[in-house]
């Protein structure tokens, strides 16, 4: 069975993909995966980056931005999402190391839209007994851009961020830009107008299998970056076990395939518009009839 993407499954294949940190590129040639085919990085002399897939003549489009390198195994558009904040010269940009992760990318993206896991699986950190209702929210499908997006959500944190002191009620927005590609903007414990941005950049290597890459644009004068990414990879790790544990590992896009509750209405939402999309690269409808 090819695990690479139907040729009509062109909300995948024309998207921009996070393939990699830049910084753990070096002169040397690297391969990854992106959607079934591999990929060969390399970076010139003149420092300039080309990614070649196995079977394609010509050179991958590729972006570096947000501190990854960003390829396409179709016609993207012109830059990867825009990240304003990213922008903001106090900010600081944590790369947080790239995690494998036996589970459809459409899956990791759903879980990090669901913040009804926060008491169970980050106990203690986003959430903790017996607080663990999730306060109805607003979603919306922007369709002028394209984007789902999740306002006005609430969830008390013991931990919200490395630098907060003691419990907090968090504000989160999410948004997510594209199959793949997701972000939240949540309250953030050292600034009271502008949140905290952690994106989640997901690499989809096979259907059932990805490569996630965090990334955050925080307001933190206090924390060493160690400590930023030893806080980050070790929520993310409490997720990884949860969702290697899901099946079916594809993303089931059958509105009755799953029970909705209330709380998941973001995760309705982002099933339904992966559905309009017609996308099937990590979908229980990639799968042939058997
Ligand atoms: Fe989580």
């Amino acid at each position: 069975m090819t695990h690479r993407a139907d040729q009509n499954d062109r909300a995948v294949l024309d998207s921009w993909h996070a393939v990699g940190f830049l910084e753990t590129l070096g002169t040397a040639p690297t391969t990854t995966r992106l959607l079934g085919v591999d990929l060969t990085i390399q970076r010139d002399a003149d420092a300039a980056i080309t990614v070649h897939a196995q079977g394609h003549a010509s050179p991958l489009p590729v972006a570096e931005r947000y501190g990854c390198l960003w390829t396409s195994l179709g016609t993207p558009p012109a830059t990867p999402l825009a990240i304003p904040e990213a922008d903001e010269p106090d900010r600081r940009l944590v790369c947080c190391g790239s995690i494998d992760v036996h589970a459809s990318g459409l899956r990791v993206v759903e879980n990090f839209l669901d913040m009804a896991h926060f008491p169970f699986v980050h106990t203690n950190i986003l959430g903790a007994e017996p607080q663990t209702e999730v306060l109805r929210y607003h979603t919306e499908w922007r369709r002028d851009v394209d984007e789902i997006w999740a306002t006005d959500c609430r969830f008390h944190q013991p931990q919200a961020a490395l630098s907060a002191v003691g419990g907090q009620d968090t504000g989160y927005i999410y948004r997510v830009a594209s199959p793949f590609v997701t972000l939240l903007y949540k309250t953030c414990p050292n600034d009271a107008l502008r949140p905290d941005v952690i994106a989640l950049f997901v690499q989809p290597t096979g259907p059932e299998r990805c490569r996630a890459h965090p990334v955050m644009f925080l307001i933190d004068d206090f924390s060493t970056q160690a400590d930023l990414i030893q806080f980050q990879q070790k929520i993310f790790l409490q997720d990884r076990i949860i969702l290697e544990n899901q099946r079916p590992r594809l993303l089931p896009l059958d509105a009755r395939a799953e029970i909705p509750t209330r709380a998941d209405s973001l995760s309705v939402t982002y099933r339904r518009w992966l559905k309009q999309k017609q996308v099937r690269y990590g979908a229980t409808s990639a799968l042939p009839d058997t």
